[in-house]
């Protein structure tokens, strides 16, 4: 196990990274501090950490409203909480935003793990018991036919601006560990669902659709494959790797839990059916086949067998279980919703953070 002291989590204000600071306060029995950088994007959202502020912050919980792009308040940030480990979340994250405005995609993606990964070289100096861990994506690896799996061999072959991003920060990152010997370990998920997820992605738009009785959009034939990972079971995989990873290597995490899209809406119906007491017909009538995403990758499948084999990682969540827990938190945390839905947020977090 790797010595941890000063965890610099960078978007542990988005979907992930909230998850991940609420799960390594409340189930590691980690004793050190977490240093939480986020600019604040659309996606970030600094309520859903307001229970582990009231309970850990300015002791061992720390909230930096900084963009990573931003090397002076990158390097200050790195001196002031003396940072031995990183964990690096910060993006832009959503395919279809890469599709109509790829530019942030660019500038963050790949400026900004530049940025972070040169400070932390003129910072660290010594890399002796420190640890840059890059969360990443199984995108990376492109797309599959209705065969076979992504090994950490898979040869990169990204298909999306999103992706492509994503596909650099990572060559960037192994690049400072052949290079410059900096002391790193990178995973790359398939599709993650839980709480807190912004209501762009699969699951949570249309749970948000089903309560509101607005159409649920399917792209193109609704026969595209994703490998579906509950958020809590990808947060303690990057734990594992981040306290037992081999300096240098790659992971791959993922749920061995593959979906064709219009199937799993139609499994997503029958719960929030059961969950709100209706019948599951009333939502099954909602879905509505929309155009398809531009490029649209056809089959995500990840081989996760290093990870397990090596770290002995196994996922706690059966999808069921991780589904209904999903649905019940939506219908039960309509203030969090509500605040996404009409930017209420935004005003609690000019209240509450910005004069940091
Ligand atoms: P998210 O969009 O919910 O959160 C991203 C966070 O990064 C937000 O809080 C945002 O404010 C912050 N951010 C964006 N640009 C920034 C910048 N320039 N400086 C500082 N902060 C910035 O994303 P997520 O779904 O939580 O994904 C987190 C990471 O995990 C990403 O790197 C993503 O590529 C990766 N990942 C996501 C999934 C998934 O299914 N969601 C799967 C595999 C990997
Ligand atoms: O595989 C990991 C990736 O999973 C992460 O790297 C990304 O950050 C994350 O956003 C996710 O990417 P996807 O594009 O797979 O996720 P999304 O939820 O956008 O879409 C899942 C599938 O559902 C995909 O085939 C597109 C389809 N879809 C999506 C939406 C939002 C629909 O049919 N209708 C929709 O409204």
């Amino acid at each position: 196990m790797r010595k941890l002291t000063n965890i610099l989590i960078t978007g542990g204000a988005g979907f992930i990274g909230s998850n991940l600071v609420r799960y390594i306060f409340e189930k590691t029995g980690f004793s050190g501090r977490i240093i939480n950088l986020d600019t604040l994007t659309y996606a970030g959202n600094p309520y859903s950490l307001d229970d582990i502020d009231k309970k850990f912050g300015e002791k061992r919980y720390f909230f930096e409203k900084a963009d990573i792009r931003d090397r002076a308040a990158v390097d200050s940030v790195l001196q002031r909480y003396e940072i031995d480990t990183l964990i690096h979340l910060a993006a832009e994250s959503h395919v279809d935003r890469s599709i109509t405005g790829p530019e942030e995609f660019i500038t963050t993606n790949i400026n900004g793990t530049f940025t972070l990964l040169e400070a932390v070289r003129a910072y660290w100096k010594d890399f002796d018991g420190k640890l840059f861990h890059h969360v990443s994506t199984d995108e990376v690896y492109g797309s599959l036919g209705s065969e076979g799996f992504f090994t950490e061999d898979t040869p990169y072959d990204p298909r999306s601006p999103y992706s492509a991003a994503k596909s650099a920060s990572d060559h960037l990152v192994r690049a400072y560990h052949h290079t410059y010997g900096m002391p790193v370990t990178l995973s790359n998920c398939s599709n993650n669902y839980g709480p807190y997820q912004f209501p762009e992605k699969l699951i949570p738009v249309m749970v948000e659709n089903m309560l509101d009785g607005k159409a649920l959009p399917v792209y193109g034939d609704g026969k595209n494959i994703r490998d579906w990972l509950y958020v809590e079971d990808h947060n303690s995989a990057v734990w594992e790797i981040v306290n037992k990873g081999q300096l240098g290597r790659s992971y791959n995490i993922g749920g061995e839990n593959e979906w064709e899209n219009i199937k799993l809406v139609n499994r997503l119906c029958e719960i929030t059916a059961e969950e709100t007491g209706k019948e599951p017909e009333v939502f099954k009538e909602l879905i509505t086949y929309v155009k398809d995403r531009p490029g649209h990758d056809r089959r995500y499948a990840i081989d996760c067998s290093r990870l397990k084999s090596e770290l002995g990682w196994k996922q706690a969540f059966s999808f069921d279980e991780g589904l209904r827990h999903t649905v019940r938190w939506y219908l039960d945390n309509r203030s969090w919703i509500e605040q996404v839905k009409s930017g209420e947020y935004l005003k609690w977090m000019e209240q509450n953070y910005t004069k940091r």
